[in-house]
């Protein structure tokens, strides 16, 4: 079982952003994330510059393993992007989170919900105020719906939210349930029931 104490997080800089532009064109990465977008080096530069100065609202971090950078996770309030907020039905207080484990040998065993329940815990609900966190995977990816069904995320509806292609496989987990940390990292699975809900003790 991979201990989730050597997995840290630490905030987006500029000096990341040639390794996210190098992540982004894995394959294994490209399958499922932003694949619509060009993802030059100019086009992934301007995107992540905005997240660093805040140009954007946009919350961004290097996921370490120990001390190697694997991987990137974001997070954002729904509020701050009101077409899409308006798409999804949701609005103040509601964060969402985007993930990819950039490193291909870091995939499949088990680190991706590892990895998601601890910066659900230690970042999206260390803030007052957010009741409930969203992802929003496409619905053919199944390793990643897998993986955030293991973190603690429960099915709420599939819809189409322009300008994205395809339709999105909505998730939420709620703040304040049964869905501790420590006890769900050594669960095989965690049942509908314990997924709705997340707490931060
Ligand atoms: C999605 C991602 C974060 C998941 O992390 P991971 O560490 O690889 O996944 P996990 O090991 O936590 O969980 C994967 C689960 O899916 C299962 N799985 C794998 N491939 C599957 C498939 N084709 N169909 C169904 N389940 C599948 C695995 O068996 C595992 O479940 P189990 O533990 O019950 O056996 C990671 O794979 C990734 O970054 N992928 C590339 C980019 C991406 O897809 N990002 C998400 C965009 S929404």
């Amino acid at each position: 079982m991979f201990d989730p104490n050597n997995l840290s997080f630490r905030k987006l800089e500029l000096g990341d952003i040639p390794l996210i532009y190098k992540w982004l064109k894995e394959p294994h990465v490209h399958e499922w994330y932003d694949r619509e977008k060009q993802n030059s080096l100019e086009e992934v530069t301007q995107e992540y510059t905005k997240y660093i100065t805040g140009e954007d609202p946009m919350d961004g971090y290097i996921v370490y393993s120990e001390a190697t950078p694997i991987g990137y996770i974001q997070k954002y309030k729904v509020s701050d992007w009101p077409e899409f907020a308006e798409a999804l039905g949701y609005g103040v207080g509601v964060a969402a989170i985007d993930i990819f484990i950039g490193e291909a040998e870091f995939t499949g065993k088990g680190l991706g919900s590892i990895i998601i329940k601890k910066f659900l815990k230690e970042i999206v609900f260390a803030e007052e105020g957010i009741t409930a966190c969203l992802i929003d995977p496409e619905p053919e990816n199944k390793r990643a719906i897998r993986s955030y069904e293991k973190a603690g995320f429960k099915y709420i509806k599939t819809l189409d939210v322009p300008p994205d292609p395809g339709f999105t496989y909505l998730m939420e987990i709620k703040r304040g349930g049964s869905n501790n940390l420590t006890s769900s990292l050594a669960a095989p699975a965690i049942s509908y029931e314990e997924s709705s809900t997340y707490t931060t003790d």
